[in-house]
């Protein structure tokens, strides 16, 4: 084999394994930009979440809310429902960043629809020293709701 073809087997080998091992301040800068878009004109609150799954794709959302206010998307249901509609549905580890610094957990309708794909998710959030924290699904949400 050839010094180039091993050096753009090395190369490929390194961006799959960047994709599939990413960082979790990677995915939580992910979530950073995710929060960008957040369409937030009543509560004033922007969320953003990056979903990291199996084969290493990465999906984002930010929450959309609505003036009749039950019809509002949380940013990790965005991010989720991308990634179904794409055909993802094993999830490894979902980044939550909002407004509000500090740690920002899941709210109980994400927690429930993330256990509907993947209940060994790892949640990573940033606290308040601006250094990734995350929890297993199983810490947040146990005895979810199952048919
Ligand atoms: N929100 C999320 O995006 N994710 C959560 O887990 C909790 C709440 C949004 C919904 C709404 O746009 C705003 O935060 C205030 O509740």
């Amino acid at each position: 084999m050839s010094c180039k073809a091993i050096k753009s087997m090395i190369y490929y080998i390194y961006f799959i394994e960047r994709r599939i091992f990413m960082t979790d301040k990677e995915l939580l800068a992910a979530a950073d930009k995710a929060m960008e878009n957040a369409y937030a004109p009543y509560s004033g609150f922007r969320v953003g979440a990056a979903l990291l799954c199996s084969d290493g794709s990465v999906f984002t959302g930010c929450n959309i809310e609505n003036s009749s206010y039950g019809a509002t998307n949380c940013a990790e249901r965005t991010a989720i429902f991308k990634a179904v509609s794409e055909g993802c549905r094993d999830f490894t580890a979902i980044a939550i960043v909002s407004s509000g610094g500090g740690e920002t957990f899941p709210c109980g309708i994400c927690r429930q629809v993330l256990g509907e794909f993947s209940p060994d998710i790892r949640i990573i959030l940033r606290n308040s020293d601006d250094e990734p924290i995350s929890y297993s699904f199983q810490e947040l949400m146990p005895n979810f709701f199952s048919l």
